[in-house]
């Protein structure tokens, strides 16, 4: 088997990514371990920066998005007593999107056997091969018979535990944060209690309210990585939300059963640099932010629009400026986000070891934020996404 580029995952990097390279007239093979429904089954976070946007336009695979997702011109701070809305409207002229990554990626891969993206799914013991040739490869097996595809480059695109980063952690450095805690995740098929998506800090813990849409709402809390789900049924979980929300929002809740429940913990990690040879790395492959912030699908688009820009170039003039250059302005970009994500989870999680001091140095940041422009107006610019 021949392609131009194999990818190696179909999550949301993989297939943007692929659909770009499609676009161009390139042809393309992604690689999938799981099946299309556990694709599908995988409930991630759901704001969307104008970058991810842009990109599902460009393929023009933007119209249920337009349709069915929500614009959101603020978002707000609780920090037990009162709301600090951030209008990033205002501070910004941009605002977001609130449009599940679920759906992001069914809207790709409903079209695309459509477009010509050929995806092998349920592909077994991955293993990449001579990446130091022209002629670099992919090995997997499929209802056990073996194949190999050979290609011109490979890109990982497997997510954090794939295979593509183990094939070349000994030629990189990786940095990395573990926080001591996770993320519990509700979703139920209630109103939202709040317009805007409310990140609260209490003494309990983080909490989040967010959304799908107007009658589905997602909701987080912060839990020690020793919590286990069956200790959390949905009543015990409503109560938290409601007390660390804040009285406003707790009047406001609908309770429901829930239709999905995990939990998460949380690490920043980054694996530089983003290339080895004819292997590219992009999305959770190369790195992972906490999900405070909404930070993940968004770098993953940035990875794809700087790394497709740079393969079609090499595939349509031979130049190599943007492959070359792919790993030190995606990292960039890669590591203010990190920066972002790291900060607000910072801001708003109980941290156990950091103690009284700890605490009054968060009510104190919250304070300055709740009055400064300034402030506000950093946090609005991160949260909306840089610019490519
Ligand atoms: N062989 C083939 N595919 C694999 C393998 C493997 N050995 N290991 C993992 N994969 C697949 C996974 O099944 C998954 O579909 O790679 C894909 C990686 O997708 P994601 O984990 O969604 O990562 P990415 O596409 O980079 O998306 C980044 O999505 O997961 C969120 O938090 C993440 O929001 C961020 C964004
Ligand atoms: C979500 O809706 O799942 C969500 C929203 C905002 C975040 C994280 C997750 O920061």
């Amino acid at each position: 088997m021949k392609a131009d580029v194999a990818i190696i995952g179909a999550g949301p990097a993989g297939l943007m990514l692929g659909h770009k390279l499609v676009q161009a007239g390139i042809d393309v093979l992604l690689i999938e371990r799981q099946s299309p429904d556990y694709v599908l089954s995988r409930i991630r976070a759901g704001v969307l920066e104008q970058v991810t946007v842009d990109l599902l336009d460009e393929l023009e695979l933007g119209d249920r998005l337009h349709r069915e997702g929500l614009p959101h011109h603020g978002f707000n701070l609780a920090d037990g007593e009162r709301l600090i809305r951030i209008d990033l409207e205002e501070l910004t002229s941009r605002c977001v999107t609130v449009y599940g990554q679920t759906e992001v990626t069914h809207d790709l891969m409903a079209e695309a056997p459509r477009r010509g993206l050929s995806i092998v799914y349920e592909a077994n013991d991955v293993v990449l091969l001579d990446l130091e040739s022209e002629t670099p490869g992919v090995r997997y097996l499929k209802d056990g018979a073996e194949h190999i595809v050979r290609a011109r480059f490979v890109v990982g695109c497997d997510g954090f535990h794939g295979p593509s980063r183990q094939a070349i952690a000994k030629t990189g450095k990786a940095y990395e944060r573990v926080y001591p805690f996770g993320w519990l995740g509700l979703l139920a098929d209630v109103p939202p209690c709040n317009e805007e998506l409310i990140y609260a800090n209490h003494e309990r813990g983080f909490a989040l309210a967010s959304m799908r849409s107007p009658t589905r709402s997602r909701y987080y809390i912060q839990v020690a990585l020793n919590e286990k789900l069956e200790d959390w049924p949905d009543e015990r979980i409503w109560d938290e939300l409601a007390l660390r929300l804040g009285p406003e929002a707790a009047a406001r809740i609908t309770r429901g059963p829930s239709i999905e429940k995990s939990i998460a913990p949380l690490r920043s990690f980054v694996f530089e640099p983003m290339r080895f040879n004819n292997l590219f790395l992009a999305g959770d492959a190369a790195h992972i932010v906490p999900p405070t912030g909404a930070k993940g699908l968004n770098l993953a688009s940035s990875d794809v629009a700087y790394l497709a820009r740079g393969l079609i170039q090499w595939f349509k003039s031979g130049r190599r400026s943007g492959i070359d250059s792919y790993s030190e302005t995606a990292l960039k970009r890669v590591w203010k986000s990190e920066r972002f994500s790291w900060s607000l989870t910072s801001l708003m999680h109980r941290f156990p070891e950091a103690g009284a001091f700890g605490r009054r140095m968060q009510v104190a940041e919250l304070d300055y934020i709740a009055g400064s422009r300034a402030a506000q107006t950093s946090i609005a610019e991160n949260y909306v996404g840089l610019p490519l």
